[in-house]
């Protein structure tokens, strides 16, 4: 309760006396960048004067992109790379850190959704292969090479972008959700090891977002959802806040559900599994 409190008196009074965001100057490097809600989370941070490094496997989106954050004024760099191929990770480490010596925020946001029912996925081990490729190993291997220097400089923020289904757990989305909850749970831990080191994690569990990322879904064309601008501000405020998550509040609702009846929930989202089918 203290700490968003605190956050907020900080921004009011940034508001007031027209002090920059503490984002200024800084490094950021948001991965899967060429789109969606890493995209914005790039304009964002570069209209809060951050030096943005956007990296994603599309170069001609990253550049599109690029122009657009040089357009608002900041500085862009964009490096492209298969964020599943650890050779290509550890060579992107070596570049970053010889351009510019260390990154401040590290947004690990490229990742990969599945909706199938394990029903439907008896020959697809791949499946949970692709989505631990992407969503778990790869944030892990970038910020396991990111992390001397930013333990060395007394200061760094990871911020991962997972989703509410970590605490909702839906059904149909098992090798996504439990990718999602390793690298939360990861995230979680190297902030209570490096916490003396400056080191903080922001787990960001989002709902719905309008992105590419949802658009084949037609389930979804009706439902709630945040625009990937209003997630892109979300991330620049988790920057400027440093919390140790952020999260819709229907997570939270689901997550207690979970703990306080957990046979009912099954019930529950059993139900929901039967209602919804898979996607053809
Ligand atoms: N949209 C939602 O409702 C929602 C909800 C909760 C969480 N999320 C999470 O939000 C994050 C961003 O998703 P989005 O909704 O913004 O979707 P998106 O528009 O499809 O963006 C996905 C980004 O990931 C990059 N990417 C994918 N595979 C990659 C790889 N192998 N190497 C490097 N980059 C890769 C893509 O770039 P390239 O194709 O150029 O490589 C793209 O920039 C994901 O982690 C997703 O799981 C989304």
């Amino acid at each position: 309760m203290i700490a968003p409190t605190l956050a907020t008196a900080a921004r009011l009074r940034r508001r007031l006396t027209g002090a920059p965001s503490p984002l200024a100057g800084r490094v950021v490097l948001v991965t899967g960048a060429s789109s969606g809600i890493g995209e914005h989370t790039a304009y964002a941070a570069a209209r809060a004067g951050a030096r943005l490094l956007l990296v994603a496997r599309r170069a001609d989106e990253l550049e599109r992109v690029a122009e657009a954050v040089r357009g608002l004024g900041a500085e862009a760099s964009t490096y492209t790379c298969d964020l599943t191929d650890g050779d290509a990770i550890d060579a992107l480490v070596v570049q970053v850190l010889a351009e510019h010596g260390h990154v401040d925020h590290l947004v690990n946001n490229a990742g990969r959704s599945i909706r199938r029912s394990l029903a439907a996925s008896a020959d697809r081990f791949h499946d949970v292969e692709r989505t631990m490729a992407i969503n778990y190993f790869g944030p892990v291997r970038l910020t396991m090479g990111l992390l001397p220097a930013m333990r060395s400089q007394g200061f760094g923020h990871v911020v991962n972008v997972v989703s509410w289904g970590v605490q909702l757990k839906a059904p149909k989305f098992s090798a996504y959700l439990a990718s999602k909850a390793a690298i939360d749970t990861w995230g979680r831990i190297l902030a209570r090891e490096a916490r003396s080191d400056g080191v903080h994690v922001t787990n960001m569990r989002f709902g719905l977002v309008k992105t590419p990322m949802i658009a084949p879904t037609k389930e979804y064309e009706n439902q709630r959802a945040m625009t990937a601008e209003q997630a892109g501000e979300q991330v620049r405020r988790v920057m400027e806040d440093l919390p140790p998550t952020w999260g819709h509040p229907v997570g939270y609702v689901g997550e207690a559900f979970g703990l306080l009846a957990p046979r009912i929930t099954d019930a529950v989202m059993h139900r929901l599994h039967q209602k919804i089918p898979d996607a053809r």
